[in-house]
């Protein structure tokens, strides 16, 4: 029997852009009559949108299917759907190993209705993995949460840096139409979103009829109702200063640049094919910090990749001292396989790179413990976003993006000053300014 409507679950790994495409997956499913359930026990159709950036987020992926089949095992007539990074990447192994049903690649969600009523206990796997350049123009996402909301500016990635996945697994490059970014823009805010975060592998990439991004921000940031425009992420090499004077341009763009760094040593930077040097990547920095006043950086980071050195790596720790991040993601390298990189050698021995994540990640706590610590005493304009994870408290934040801690009471969206008086643990903690 064809599994026809009935309750989805979905569970969520990988990037903003993954979490984002979870509001799309929602939208098309809830519009063809599914109801999502928040229990898997209870779904007729079980899904998971994955990642493929580095081997232990396809592994934790594979093993969460084990459950899944064994739920499957329970309520024959159930359907195991892997959708997002690792379908594009694994393909017809997921049928063949792990008993998926359903494998559909991150341009294949419009059709998910149709491909799930093919879906039919006992027969063929269904798959649905064309790079078709899709934008989901006309399709708005189910939002994050009532008063955040993010909007895909442009798909896909023609960066070829040798480690990545990305380009493999999600296709060319492609920018959604100007008008397109404003009219989904306006929906949310029409919806009581405050804050919107435009998404894109490289957002300095955007052309569409002659506007680039620069051009982008200033008309989203011109929209009546934004409070906060934020956008996600900028490649080092594509910083200029007409960018910048556009993020400068607007109070309501927030000084925030996550600008991944990946590795301080010119020769390694090289190999990765980021194609900008340590020095390249300091002046933009030092251009950034000029023109946007209390500018937050954050960046991503890469340790043990092949032939990386005692002194390659000194040099990434030097330069992330230099530059004082406000936070960085950091790795280990992982190779993957049909990369370039996957191809390169010496490998790092697995120890000494583990030994380097975790001088690297010492070396950042501490400046993110100080940035935390300079914000005390200081009065300012925090966003309330939800109730804080760990009870007391509603978690907020600064226009650079910090996460504050801000007495219960005060509704989600509400933007006003406080005043940052002490951190608990990690985190400041701010009352009502006076
Ligand atoms: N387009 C974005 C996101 C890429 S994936 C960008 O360019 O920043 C996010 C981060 O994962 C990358 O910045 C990189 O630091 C890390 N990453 C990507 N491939 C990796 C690999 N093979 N091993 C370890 N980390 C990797
Ligand atoms: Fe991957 Fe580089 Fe593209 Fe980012 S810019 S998605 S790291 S290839
Ligand atoms: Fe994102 Fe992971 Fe895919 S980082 S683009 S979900 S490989």
């Amino acid at each position: 029997m064809p599994v026809k409507m009935g309750r989805f679950y979905l569970e969520v790994y990988g990037c903003q852009m993954n979490r984002h495409e979870a509001g799309i997956v929602r939208r098309v499913l809830e519009s063809a009559g599914y109801a999502e359930t928040a229990d898997e026990r209870q779904a007729d159709v079980l899904l998971m949108l994955t990642c493929s950036v580095r081997d232990h987020a396809e592994q934790r992926a594979l093993g969460r299917l084990g459950d899944f089949r064994g739920l499957k095992a329970r309520g024959p007539g159930r359907v195991v759907g892997v959708l997002g990074c690792v379908s594009q990447n694994l393909k017809q192994q997921l049928a063949d190993d792990h008993g998926v049903d359903l494998v559909v690649g991150p341009d294949g969600y419009r059709r998910l209705p149709e491909l799930l009523a093919s879906c039919r206990p006992g027969a063929s796997p269904v798959f649905a993995l064309d790079q078709t350049g899709e934008c989901y123009e006309g399709i708005l996402p189910v939002p994050e949460s009532p008063v955040l909301g993010s909007v895909t500016v442009m798909r896909g990635c023609d960066n070829f840096c040798s480690y990545c996945i990305v380009p493999y697994v999600r296709g060319r490059e492609r920018s959604q139409p100007v008008e397109q970014v404003l009219a989904e823009t306006r929906a949310l805010l029409d919806q009581g979103v405050k804050e919107v975060t435009l998404l894109g592998q490289n957002v300095l990439a955007y052309r569409s009829a002659g506007t680039d991004f620069a051009g982008l921000l200033g008309l989203v940031a011109a929209l009546p109702g934004i409070a906060r425009v934020r956008f996600l992420t900028s490649h080092p090499r594509d910083v200029d200063e007409r960018f910048l004077l556009a993020v400068a341009a607007s109070p309501r763009i927030c000084p925030a640049l996550h600008l991944p760094l990946q590795s301080g040593s010119d020769r390694i930077l090289g190999l990765m094919n980021r194609r900008y040097t340590r020095s390249d990547y300091l002046a933009r920095v030092e251009l950034a910090r000029r023109l946007l006043p209390d500018l937050a950086l954050t960046t991503d980071v890469i340790v043990g990749f092949p032939g990386e050195t005692d002194d390659d790596f000194a040099a990434t720790l030097e330069t992330v001292r230099t530059i004082g991040y406000h936070y960085a993601y950091m790795f280990r390298y992982s190779a993957r396989p049909g990369t370039a990189a996957a191809g390169l050698g010496p490998a790092v021995p697995d120890a000494v790179a583990r030994e380097r994540l975790a001088r690297l990640i010492e070396l950042q706590n501490g400046i993110t413990a100080a940035h935390h610590r300079a914000l005390v005493g200081r009065t300012l304009e925090l966003m309330v976003e939800a109730p804080a994870p760990r009870g007391n408290g509603m978690l907020a934040r600064t226009r650079s993006g910090t996460a504050v801690i801000v007495p219960a009471g005060l509704p989600p969206g509400t933007i006003r000053d406080f005043e940052v008086t002490s951190i608990s643990g990690w985190t400041p903690v701010a009352g009502p300014a006076i």
